[in-house]
């Protein structure tokens, strides 16, 4: 049996119809069901829905021999045990500093609303700054106008979320898209069906005008 670690939400929306492509039908829709391990229309290949953020930890500890989630909550996890052989093409946004459009002058050490704490530790350091870092888990994009933090870290898609909230994009820092990972041992051990899965779902994102190594 090869398990794979699905994020709910989102990617599930947008990886299913690809998951179908590639001849993995799910016995449940996510959307609809409680079940969190789904069968598929592959005898020997099950579907565990995961919050974004864990897909990585069960595919890590070998609890999901590959796993689909976000390159945002990849950076973010920075695991070791992993391989990230494919991007899927799909759930493509950005993850990008923003800040008030009418921003004042900028401090030396910034406060910075967000829930991608790693990354943006990262990001700052990248700069030779140290920022005030406040964890947020969402609506970052209310905090500067209530004088929670200067700026914030977050994705953006259509760039609605922002405007609504006088924010404006200071800078890209990733372009965010939805990854294939597996689990390093898995790949060892079961080569052979792990890499024709992979084989599949990779024809499966070309044919969808994504995906990519
Ligand atoms: P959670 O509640 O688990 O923190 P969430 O509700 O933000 O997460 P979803 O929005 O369903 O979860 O999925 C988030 C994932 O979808 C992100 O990690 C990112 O990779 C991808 N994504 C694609 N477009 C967007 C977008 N516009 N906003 C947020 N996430 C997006
Ligand atoms: C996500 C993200 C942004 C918004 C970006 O929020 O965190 O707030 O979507 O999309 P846009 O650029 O198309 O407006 P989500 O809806 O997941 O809510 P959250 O704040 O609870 O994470």
């Amino acid at each position: 049996m090869l398990t794979v670690a699905l994020s709910k939400g989102r990617i599930c929306a947008a990886a299913t119809p690809l998951l179908a492509r590639a001849g993995i039908e799910l016995d449940d829709d996510p959307a609809d069901s409680r079940r969190l391990c789904i069968a598929t229309s592959l005898p020997d290949v099950r579907i565990l829905v995961l919050r974004a953020q864990d897909v990585p930890t069960f595919v890590e500890h070998g609890a999901a021999d590959l796993g689909i989630t976000g390159k945002d909550v990849l950076l973010e996890h920075q695991g070791v045990g992993l391989y990230e052989p494919l991007d899927l093409g799909i759930a493509r946004c950005r993850l990008v500093l923003a800040e008030p459009a009418q921003a004042g002058p900028a401090r030396s050490r910034p406060r910075v609303a967000t829930k991608y704490v790693e990354t943006t530790r990262r990001f700052f350091a990248g700069k030779g700054m140290q920022a005030e870092i406040i964890h947020l888990y969402g609506s970052m994009e209310i905090a500067p106008a209530v004088g929670l933090a200067d700026c914030i870290v977050d994705l953006v898609d259509t760039g609605v979320t922002l405007a609504a909230n006088g924010l404006t994009v200071c800078e890209e820092i990733a372009a965010i898209s939805a990854r294939l990972v597996v689990n390093k041992a898995a790949m060892k051990l079961s080569h052979g069906r792990v890499s024709a899965l992979v084989e599949r779902i990779a024809r499966a994102a070309a044919e969808n005008g994504g995906g990519c190594r």
